[in-house]
């Protein structure tokens, strides 16, 4: 055995939604979370109090994959980049399976952030990329040690990748990220004059 050795690894998963037929269900997905926008006045009144600047649909319309056919499409290929993560994560789900519980859109104009935060009650949570306008914010992960560390050094300026206390995945469409839900993350304000657009969803067994 080498004498040094990591332990207790943090996952992110982030992979292409699909291979094929990609493009189409993007597009479509574009149409219906923009059409939700103008639909959905509850929730925009909801966001001007809790997402100021942008549009979500997580305080009105956030069984999104129940209501369209195109989001329910989006679940079942989003479920299996889930089950690839489960297995790389060794969990024994006792015959029981990961289910999409919450699916909701997200659109961030210029300027619109979303604090750090996590995802109680779910095990599994992510994001898939719908429209991300070049310079768009990434999506910014916290090492979940950081309250623990107390009187530990700071890092250097360029650390080894798993010595790093923040990771940014890019935002890109058409993609799919995936995390465990206690990891806190955040987006930090979209700094482009073009919106940002994606879905978050959470997985529970
Ligand atoms: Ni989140």
């Amino acid at each position: 055995m080498k004498p040094i050795q990591s332990w207790f690894a943090t996952v992110i998963y982030q992979d292409r939604l699909r291979r094929t037929g990609g493009a189409a269900l993007n597009r479509e997905l574009l149409r219906e979370c923009r059409q939700l926008r103008d639909f959905d006045d509850a929730g925009r009144r909801w966001s001007a109090k809790n997402y100021p600047g942008g549009y979500t649909s997580y305080g009105t319309m956030d069984r999104l994959q129940e209501f369209s056919s195109t989001f329910r499409e989006l679940e079942q290929n989003i479920d299996r980049h889930v089950a690839a993560f489960a297995k790389s994560l060794d969990w024994d789900l006792g015959g029981r399976e990961l289910r999409m519980t919450d699916c909701w859109v997200n659109i961030m104009p210029r300027g619109t952030a979303h604090s750090l935060h996590l995802h109680p009650n779910s095990v599994i949570s992510g994001t898939y990329y719908v429209s991300t306008p070049r310079g768009c914010a990434g999506l910014k992960f916290e090492d979940p040690r950081l309250s623990r560390f107390m009187a530990a050094p700071p890092r250097t300026a360029d650390p080894a990748p798993s010595n790093r206390i923040h990771v940014t995945y890019p935002a890109e469409a058409g993609r799919v990220t995936l995390f465990e839900s206690w990891l806190r993350h955040e987006v930090t304000a979209n700094p482009v004059n073009r919106e940002r657009i994606s879905i978050s969803f959470n997985y529970d067994w």
